[in-house]
């Protein structure tokens, strides 16, 4: 339950990232040992990946923000279909797996609420390498001989078949090299986790990504990368609420994309080495933006946008290119009183001077960020359902609001 009309002003600090953390402690299946991941977030999709890698047979700890994984005696190599369920990032652990036992079992993912997101990337890439693949009654198994590098060339850069691809190749026999690969900054923290690990990887964070196989990796103590995605979200709060931010903890080159909108929606920014500062002008003027793969603007802040352009001064227009299906906080956001006509992938936000809370429901991650950011902007009250979803990918988030001055309160039923 959120009170609207706040003005969010303070100090926060953003986690370690969500989707950085994810494959770096898949990719700890491939050392056998103990490697230290530090500053993990609390988060639901993190406990999941724990819970996956359990299951196979490592033993997982927590020691405040950092884990423990060992993964010295792992027994399976497959993951159950409820934990596949539970999370679509179960799937990271399908290279590592063919990587260090040559052999992996994983249910194939369904659709979600963002769109079908399916794997033949990921699939296509393995086979290159050598990897045998069946899809079979709604499961993916995988089996290779030797693994053997290969010129791999994606059809678009995705994020999870980039990372798939690079440690299931760390143990291939020659040269791998992933072209048209995702330059996300999570995948140049994989990149550096592995190369911690022992691996020879160079070329994360361009469109070329060169695998030199080895033969033995030994465990490893990594620091994740702040949240982007956090850090952004934060930044977009400051402005919708026109409020004053300062964000700690962030890397502000990964941030660039949002950081040029803000400035043109009017929003004064300041960055230092590890921080962002976001002041929200009186009125926002509005903007267009385009999802794109990094360096582009972020499809995980295009809602978090939606819910600003809806109190901008003008119409502004998203265009959604890298997922097809994420526009359903849109009927929330009309319920708070929103203009928002949607044509295809593209969504024309007439703004308003005000918005009016009302009870609306989170379809997923990115969309509850963005009707929390809409309530805490709005007139009055909202009540915010589906909080779970919000959960999997921010810690503690009415408790990091209301200390920049916001009035939130979880209700349980
Ligand atoms: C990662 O998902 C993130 N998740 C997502 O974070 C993020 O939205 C996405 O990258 C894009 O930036 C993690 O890192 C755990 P993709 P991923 O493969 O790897 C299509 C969040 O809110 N595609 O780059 O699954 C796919 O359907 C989220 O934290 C294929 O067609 O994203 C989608 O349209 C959710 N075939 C597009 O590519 C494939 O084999 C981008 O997907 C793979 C992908």
């Amino acid at each position: 339950m959120i009170s609207g009309r706040t003005r969010l002003q303070g100090k926060v600090r953003v986690n370690g990232s969500k989707n950085a953390s994810l494959p770096i402690l898949a990719a700890s299946i491939l050392s056998p040992g103990q490697s230290v991941i530090k500053d993990v977030p609390r988060l639901q999709d993190i406990t999941t990946m724990g819970d996956v890698l359990s299951s196979l047979g490592a033993r997982v700890f927590r020691d405040g923000p950092d884990i423990t994984v060992d993964t010295t005696n792992i027994y399976s190599v497959e993951v159950e279909e409820a934990l596949m369920r539970r999370m679509r990032a179960s799937n990271l652990v399908l290279g590592p797996l063919v990587g260090r036992f040559r052999e992996a079992k994983i249910s194939q993912p369904g659709g979600c609420n963002i769109g079908s997101r399916p794997m033949n990337l990921h699939l296509k890439g393995l086979r290159a390498l050598g990897v045998e693949i069946n899809e079979e009654f709604g499961y993916i198994s995988a089996r290779a001989g030797r693994l053997t590098g290969a010129e791999i060339q994606l059809d678009f850069p995705s994020v999870g078949a980039t990372e798939n691809i690079m440690m299931a190749a760390v143990y291939a026999g020659g040269v791998t090299v992933i072209r048209n690969a995702a330059r996300e900054p999570e995948v140049v923290d994989l990149q550096n986790f592995l190369n911690c690990l022992g691996a020879r990887i160079t070329g994360a964070g361009t469109d070329i990504i060169r695998i030199e196989g080895v033969r033995e990796l030994h465990p490893a103590v990594h620091q994740v990368i702040p949240d982007r995605i956090e850090a952004g979200t934060y930044m977009i709060a400051a402005a919708i609420t026109g409020g004053d931010l300062t964000i700690v903890n962030v890397i502000p080159e990964h941030l660039r994309a949002l950081m040029a909108k803000l400035a043109e929606a009017g929003a004064e920014i300041e960055t230092g080495d590890d921080y962002v500062r976001v002041r929200g002008p009186q009125r926002l003027q509005a903007v267009d933006v385009k999802t794109m793969p990094y360096p582009g603007f972020p499809t995980d802040l295009q809602p978090q946008m939606m819910a600003l352009l809806t109190l901008a001064e003008g119409t502004g227009i998203i265009t959604e290119t890298i997922f097809e299906n994420r526009f359903k906080h849109v009927s929330e956001l009309r319920r708070m009183g929103a203009e928002i006509k949607v044509e295809g992938q593209t969504a024309i936000i007439k703004g308003k001077k005000k918005l009016s809370g009302a009870p609306v429901e989170a379809s997923d991650l990115r969309a509850g960020a963005a009707l929390v950011l809409a309530g805490m902007a709005a007139e009055n009250g909202t009540i915010v359902e589906g909080v779970e979803h919000i959960d999997r990918g921010y810690e503690r988030i009415e408790q990091k609001y209301n200390a920049l001055g916001a009035r939130i309160t979880r209700i349980r039923s």
